[in-house]
């Protein structure tokens, strides 16, 4: 795939591009943010509604997205000034989202990069063994400082700009061919001995698998639907952008089915590994976005040969959030190049201008000065508001316009050709026309008014929304 301009490069066909897309989607959103939503926001029931809106909403969305893109040939800021002239800040609205999630994606994978050589270098007892929270601890400066977060962020955030800069994507590409299946893998193996070997497991696994209607408020269902955005890259241009480069001849709605079958499963299998043991442990709750790097470690300190898996573990995560963050940064670095006609080299240096800064605030926002910090139920610090604002607001925000542009301005009849370009076939039409033209537009409303009303404090959809998550 070329990022340049000219004659655009195509993938090879279905499976380079849904492996392609599939590997971009699958990141931190199914590994990290999934499973502590779902031991926040009640177990099953989360689980449940997630599937349902991503069969829905967010299958619709994502062929909406691809067949704006295959159709224009352009990326997000053009596309929809294409479609209809009138129209072009919407593809502005869309392109200014990544720009916030990937530096507190930068900061995530920071944490990743330090549990992998804390782990490699032998200290898992010491993690597993701390009286007290270690993430929470290592992350507002208690443990080792402010620095050495920073560090690791730096760490991070530099090695996605060196993909970007030495174009490796490729190279990327072909690794995650091996390393993906790996994850995977390792996942169910990790998910597989929990149930054989820790006692009352099944517990928690009820907990996380079997819906229970009383577990269900307003912050399951306003969580699911930001869970949906953020896992399958939805609401900011990006799927607009992968679709600039698909075939014709390839088939949207099956591309987009795989892709979104692909990444709802990697969510649900690392959830089956973190959710029913954090129960048992009594940790399903308070730990929140930190529920990945507390719950693991006891996992594989408790684990015959766990001092070894678990550098391999954090290896592999760490791996699956570099793919993404490298995907992340280029759609924010082209996104520049597209917006003024930049040339690569300084819409780079304007990424690096723009993001390191903003990066820096959410470490920061874990420190003293900030730590309670704690606007939002969905997320601590400055971190936290980048996620719900994003994540909560704006992504709807850029649904429910992008909903509204094609019902109304370019009608369904638009993106349903495009799908059924060359005598594809396309078999959900009528799911989708009823999606894009009601149901997404008019529940998107309806929740983002609930979640901004909840912010703003005018009532509370959120069970006990003091938690710390
Ligand atoms: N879906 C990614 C994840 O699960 C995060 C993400 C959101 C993303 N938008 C993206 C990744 C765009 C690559 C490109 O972690």
């Amino acid at each position: 795939m070329s990022h340049e301009g000219g004659e655009r490069a195509k993938f090879s066909g279905h499976i380079g591009f849904v492996l392609a897309a599939a590997a971009s989607a699958v990141g931190l959103g199914n590994l990290w943010r999934f499973p502590y939503l779902a031991s926040h926001y009640g177990g099953g029931i989360f689980v449940l509604i997630y599937i349902i809106v991503a069969v829905t909403f967010g299958f619709s969305l994502m062929i909406a997205e691809i067949a704006i893109g295959r159709k224009t040939g352009k990326s997000c800021i053009h596309a929809f000034g294409d479609l209809a002239r009138k129209y072009r800040w919407l593809g502005v609205v869309c392109a200014a989202i990544p720009i916030i999630i990937v530096a507190y994606y930068f900061v995530i994978g920071g944490w990743v990069a330090k549990w992998f050589i804390e782990t490699a270098a032998g200290h898992l007892s010491d993690m597993s063994g701390y009286a007290g929270n270690y993430w929470w601890d290592y992350i507002t400066g208690e443990i080792s400082g402010l620095g050495d977060p920073m560090i690791w962020f730096f760490v991070f955030a530099g090695l996605c700009f060196v993909c970007v800069i030495r174009g490796v994507e490729r190279g990327i590409e072909r690794v995650s061919k091996v390393l993906m299946p790996a994850l995977l893998v390792m996942i169910i193996g990790i998910s597989a001995y929990n149930l054989i070997a820790l006692d009352g497991i099944w517990d928690g696994v009820r907990f996380y698998l079997s819906p229970d209607i009383n577990e269900l408020t307003g912050g399951t269902f306003l969580g699911a639907i930001s869970q949906v955005f953020y896992s399958m890259s939805l609401a900011m241009g990006i799927m607009i952008t992968y679709g600039s480069y698909m075939r014709k001849d390839v088939s949207i709605e099956n591309s987009v089915r795989n892709i979104s079958l692909i990444d709802t499963m990697v969510a649900i299998i690392a959830g089956l590994m973190i959710v029913p043991p954090a129960y048992i442990f009594g940790m399903g709750d308070e730990k929140g976005m930190g529920l990945m790097f507390e719950a693991m470690p006891d996992v594989f300190s408790g684990m015959p040969g766990g001092e070894v898996i678990a550098p391999i573990f954090y290896l592999l995560v760490l791996f699956a959030a570099l793919t993404s963050a490298v995907s992340l940064l280029e759609a924010v670095v082209s996104v520049f190049s597209d917006a003024r006609n930049r040339r690569r080299n300084r819409s780079i240096v304007l990424a690096l201008i723009v993001l390191i800064p903003l990066g820096i605030l959410v470490v920061l926002g874990f420190g003293p000065l900030m730590t309670d910090l704690h606007p939002f139920d969905q997320g601590a610090g400055i971190l936290g508001i980048f996620d719900t604002v994003t994540n909560s607001i704006m992504m709807p925000i850029a649904a429910i316009l992008t909903c509204v542009f094609i019902a109304v301005v370019i009608k369904t009849r638009t993106i349903t050709d495009e799908v059924e370009a060359e005598g594809a076939e396309f078999r959900s039409k009528r799911m989708f026309e009823v999606m894009i033209k009601y149901v997404c537009p008019i529940m998107l409303s309806f929740m983002l008014v609930l979640g901004l009303a909840d912010m703003f404090g005018i009532f509370s959809v959120y069970r006990g929304a003091s938690q710390r998550i």
